[in-house]
């Protein structure tokens, strides 16, 4: 790798960008010397519940704590069944299986790569489903009132993974609004990224809202007061809540920004044995640029030696994973999703990545 390289993400640039606002945000921590659960905290949570538009948020201490433990706070458990997607990184079947759950695996859209909800309907028809778990994958929105539709059909819960979806929105709702409760991700590369880990719940729902923020402190109603079974320590520190509240304003720009080299690598890729991503309208964020071709090692290997990365989100679906229960995959049908994880391929897409950068990737892959 050289220093020229064009890699997938650069947060050495976007340190340099934003340490005006986040270096006065952490010397405000360190002044305070309060470090978990206090001001920033708070702040954080009311800044992002109302960004979201929902009446709660609950830090913790990272994305897939968030799943579990909005799953926990829903009232799933032991041996429930819940609809979710095979293609978008196991975070939400490592959720499920932290609580002796079952995934229902629902194939997803050749277009979308989001759960397809016709595969949906057959799934919550043959019954006992009890949540569906929706994940914006690459930042795209799925249609929540669609969703909402059919999984209310049923009397399933819908969660939102949100992990890749910061600020995306459809008819003026955000992620993360229009769904019982939803997970958040803020590890380092996400659109809105702490300085180490971190997460949120958000949810409008006072009851899941209310269990959520006591399972994320040992299930405790006051202190050393144990409540509901199921709760844990995981909590979002002052210093990254006070980092997030930072960068928060800079979001709806930093997605902007991503659209725009979504809109250039759209107006300037033609490559017959390449598939471009759909829309590129406010329901997208493009956390990642996802193109498609049959032949992926031979794209790789011809960027790579141009001086360009990419990376395969996601390789093998969940079912396939050596970590997931026996017997997963043996009756499974997920033609699509099998097919994706084999196609797939992300292009650098971040705010800090420059106009002349874009049309280097943009060149190389048309010179493919
Ligand atoms: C779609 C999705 N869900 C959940 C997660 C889990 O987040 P974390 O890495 O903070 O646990 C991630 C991120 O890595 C993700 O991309």
């Amino acid at each position: 790798m050289t220093s020229s390289m064009i890699t997938m993400n650069d947060l050495g640039r976007h340190w340099h960008g934003s340490r005006a606002y986040v270096e006065p945000a952490i010397h405000r921590v360190l002044a305070r010397a309060w470090y978990v659960l206090g001001e920033e905290c708070r702040s954080f949570e009311a800044e992002f519940a109302d960004f979201c538009g929902a009446r709660h948020c609950i830090g913790v201490g990272n994305g897939t704590d968030a799943l579990e433990l909005a799953l926990r706070a829903l009232g799933i458990g032991r041996g429930d069944r819940v609809a979710t997607v095979a293609n978008a990184g196991y975070y939400a079947s490592a959720a499920l299986f932290q609580l002796d759950a079952v995934p229902v695996y629902v194939d997803v859209d050749r277009s979308t790569r989001l759960m397809d909800l016709e595969r949906l309907q057959e799934a919550l028809q043959l019954g006992d489903v009890k949540c569906v778990i929706v994940t914006h994958l690459y930042g795209l929105l799925h249609d929540m009132r669609a969703v909402r539709t059919i999984a209310d059909k049923y009397g399933a819960r819908v969660l939102e993974d949100c992990a890749q979806a910061h600020g995306a929105e459809r008819g003026g709702v955000r992620a993360g609004a229009a769904s019982d409760v939803a997970a958040f991700s803020f590890y380092p590369t996400k659109n809105l990224g702490a300085l180490g880990d971190g997460g949120a719940i958000v949810t409008s729902d006072d009851v899941v809202g209310d269990r959520a923020r006591k399972l994320r402190q040992y299930g405790w109603t006051k202190k050393y007061e144990n409540e509901i079974p199921g709760g844990r320590n995981s909590r979002l520190d002052e210093l990254q809540a006070a980092v997030l509240r930072a960068k928060l304003p800079m979001l709806p720009a930093w997605n902007a920004r991503r659209r725009a080299i979504a809109q250039r690598y759209t107006d300037l890729i033609v490559n017959d044995r390449v598939v471009m991503p759909g829309s590129i309208g406010p329901e997208h964020v493009f956390h990642l640029f996802v193109v498609e071709t049959d032949e992926r090692e031979s794209l790789r290997a011809h960027l790579m030696a141009r001086g360009i990365g990419s990376e395969v989100h996601y390789p093998i679906p969940d079912h396939r994973q050596r970590a997931a229960p026996g017997g997963l995959s043996s009756t499974l049908q997920l033609p699509v999703t099998e097919r994706l994880c084999g196609r797939v391929l992300s292009l650098p897409c971040y705010p800090e990545m420059t106009d002349e950068e874009a049309c280097a990737v943009a060149t190389a892959v048309n010179d493919w």
